[in-house]
């Protein structure tokens, strides 16, 4: 689907007749050409039982696999089809054999979920640097924190709470000379700006599917680089060569990216996500270009009604946080208004897709402004 304009794709996401909908960076509303990927195979599912299934099962859903990894630079191979982001940390975490006096180097900006699931390995001896760190200082925080002893560097390409899309390229060369290796958090930038595992260099890549990729709950990703964890940290049926034999007395580990995914996945959800990754695949200059403009509008208007923006605007993606106090409060407001977006870190998270308009933020930041005033 080749789009000619990002306003043309609004006929495909509902939601944005009903609400002014800023809120990607939470829940992306799943476009009806995905949707309905998921609808055929359930339907197909219902009228067609296992033969629908093994259908999609052939090739190891490689259909799936090549669209996410054309869309990341990544190939087929390292591609693993997981419930969601937490998952895959968990699969580094437990997968890369730490030992006592590793060191982990992550940060107090991140998601939970890049930071918990290493807390588990501290019982061993494992150290867990929590970074202090801010949006305007973080490569030069994190490089300082990086030494000989650190094994992994655990960090989101575009933070959550801040706005900051992280200079990837200056951590994992920090990491290289420190023979550390670099997990990446790529929720809150795939599907909006441009990725290339490749370039990046990095080690691993994780990403549940429902936001900015445009997926349901459930659909999810990890890239992990050739030649890295070959024996996975759980087993389940899937996890042997053969396991189609459903022979339980011989086991021979699966090398392919199966060797993560355990047992049944998600097919609907993933199917819904190779889909949207398609799309995206296939529009990305357009969709960056589109996100970036809307991001940078975003900020000037905010400054024209005199708010302070937390996001830097020189190493943004798709998020910008304003600053406010009470930002719950305003949200509810907001809501009240058809208008949703997220209160996160210091204020309220304006988070536009593509297919967003210029009047839709400057609707939101008069909003903003007016309710700020009267309750701040
Ligand atoms: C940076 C980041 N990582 C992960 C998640 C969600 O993790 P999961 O996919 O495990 O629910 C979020 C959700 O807001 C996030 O912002």
């Amino acid at each position: 689907m080749k789009l000619k304009d990002p306003k043309e794709f609004r006929e495909f996401v509902p939601i944005t007749k009903k609400y002014i909908y800023l809120n990607h960076a939470a829940i992306s509303p799943t476009p009806l050409p995905s949707l309905f990927e998921a609808y055929r195979y359930l339907y197909e599912v219902t009228t067609e039982g296992s033969i629908a299934v093994s259908k999609e099962e052939e090739n190891e859903f490689f259909q799936i696999r090549s669209k996410i990894a054309n869309l990341i630079g990544a190939s087929v191979e390292e591609i693993s089809l997981i419930p969601n982001t937490s998952y895959g940390v968990n699969v580094v975490a437990h997968g890369l054999n730490f030992k006592e006096n590793d060191n982990i180097v992550t940060d107090n900006l991140e998601f939970p979920t890049v930071v918990y699931p290493f807390l588990k390995l501290v019982k061993k001896g494992v150290k867990v640097n929590i970074v202090k760190t801010t949006p305007y200082t973080f490569e030069e925080d994190i490089i300082a924190n990086i030494n000989k002893n650190t094994k992994l560097v655990a960090i989101s390409h575009v933070s959550f709470n801040t706005g900051l899309r992280v200079d990837v390229k200056k951590i994992v060369k920090a990491a290289r000379e420190n023979g550390a290796l670099v997990l990446l958090d790529v929720i809150q930038s795939a599907g909006a700006v441009k990725i290339n595992v490749k370039e990046f260099d990095v080690d691993f890549v994780v990403a549940g599917g429902y936001k900015w990729l445009m997926s349901p709950q459930g659909s999810g990703f990890m890239y992990v680089k050739k030649g890295l964890i070959e024996d996975p940290p759980f087993y389940g049926w899937k996890s042997t060569e053969n396991y189609l034999d459903f022979d339980s007395t011989t086991f021979k580990l699966e090398k392919g990216p199966r060797r993560f995914e355990l047992g049944t996945i998600d097919v609907a959800s993933n199917l819904a996500l190779a889909k949207s990754c398609e799309i995206i695949d296939e529009n990305m200059d357009m969709i960056e270009n589109s996100v970036m403009h809307l991001s940078q509008f975003a900020i000037k208007i905010a400054h024209e009604y005199g708010l302070e923006v937390i996001t830097p605007e020189n190493k943004r993606a798709g998020i910008v946080i304003v600053k406010t106090k009470r930002a719950r409060d305003i949200a509810k407001e907001l809501f009240k208004e058809n208008i949703v977006i997220s209160p996160r870190g210091e204020g309220i998270r304006i988070s536009t897709h593509f297919y967003n308009t210029e009047e839709e933020i400057q609707a939101t930041m008069e909003k903003i402004s007016a309710i700020n005033r009267k309750i701040n």
